[in-house]
């Protein structure tokens, strides 16, 4: 067979009855590289079933396994979850904050061999060191033990907010240049400031997911979206599975990605 035609047709292993469906439907050379989700709805979720908040949370665990295997399997190259924003952090209560650390915990002790098993490299963003010891430690153990996977780069947001990697990317490269000949040689460009955000082992996201229906950005990637396609669904996030990956994707390679430029038909395209 030819095999532009058997890469079309052929479905990766593990993925379910719907999954395969929603696929086949797909054009594998036209994945997002890098898709980032904003997972919302864990509350909402949870008020719908008259359970308390911190039940939504753990239900969405299982989204973010489901989203995660499916990724893998069909070979996205790299996943970002926004797990925990910097105002998270000041913002709910203590016992929900405490609560969301220990389910952070198990997860990564408990998903490690199933990271292992896909060839899923972990790594974060965010500001790791005011987040509480025990959590750093699982953080960097759970990255050390991914850490010679060549396959998916799941990264996890934690402590996150885009105007703080933003300050910090600014500092970093202020004090890099102090420490070297100081500032008068100093030329900042879009490179330069890539190279010292917190995702600079990543490349820009394609496609940022955002569910619960709420159409903001909340301070995620600001930087890195400026020509991602963005697809909100009313979908909480407990709800949300690989085939609703997989749906995103779909609507995702209907769009028409103009980067500035014009559309086909209209002279100049970029
Ligand atoms: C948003 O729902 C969700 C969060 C703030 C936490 C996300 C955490 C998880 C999905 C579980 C743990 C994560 C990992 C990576 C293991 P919300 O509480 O803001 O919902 P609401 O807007 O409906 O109140």
């Amino acid at each position: 067979m030819d095999s532009e035609v058997a890469l079309h047709t052929s479905i990766p292993a593990g993925l379910d009855r719907k999954e395969s469906e929603i696929y086949s439907r797909l054009d594998p050379r036209r994945l997002p590289r890098h898709i980032a989700i904003i997972m919302d709805g864990n509350g909402r979720w949870a008020r719908q079933r008259h359970l308390p908040r911190v039940a939504g949370h753990r239900a969405g665990v299982e989204s973010v396994r489901s989203t995660v295997e499916t990724a893998a399997r069909i070979h996205l190259p790299a996943l970002t979850l926004y797990a925990f924003s910097s105002e998270n952090w000041k913002k709910r209560p203590p016992r929900e904050v405490d609560f969301l650390m220990r389910l952070l915990r198990r997860y990564l002790k408990a998903e490690v061999p199933t990271l292992n098993q896909n060839n899923i490299r972990l790594e974060y963003i965010g500001r790791r060191h005011e987040l509480p010891d025990a959590v750093q430690e699982r953080m960097q153990w759970a990255q050390q033990a991914t850490a010679k996977n060549t396959g998916m780069v799941l990264t996890l947001a934690l402590n996150y907010g885009a105007r703080m990697e933003l300050v910090d990317a600014f500092n970093a490269i202020v004090q890099a240049a102090a420490n070297n000949g100081g500032l008068r040689h100093l030329k900042i460009d879009e490179e330069l400031i890539d190279r010292h955000l917190y995702t600079r082992h990543l490349p820009d996201p394609d496609l940022v997911i955002r569910t619960s229906g709420e159409m903001r950005l909340s301070n995620f990637l600001l930087w890195q979206v400026a020509y991602a396609e963005i697809y909100v669904t009313a979908t909480h996030w407990p709800d949300f599975r690989g085939r609703h990956l997989l749906e995103a994707i779909a609507e995702y390679q209907t769009r028409e990605r103009r980067y500035g430029g014009l559309s086909d038909g209209h002279g100049a395209h970029t």
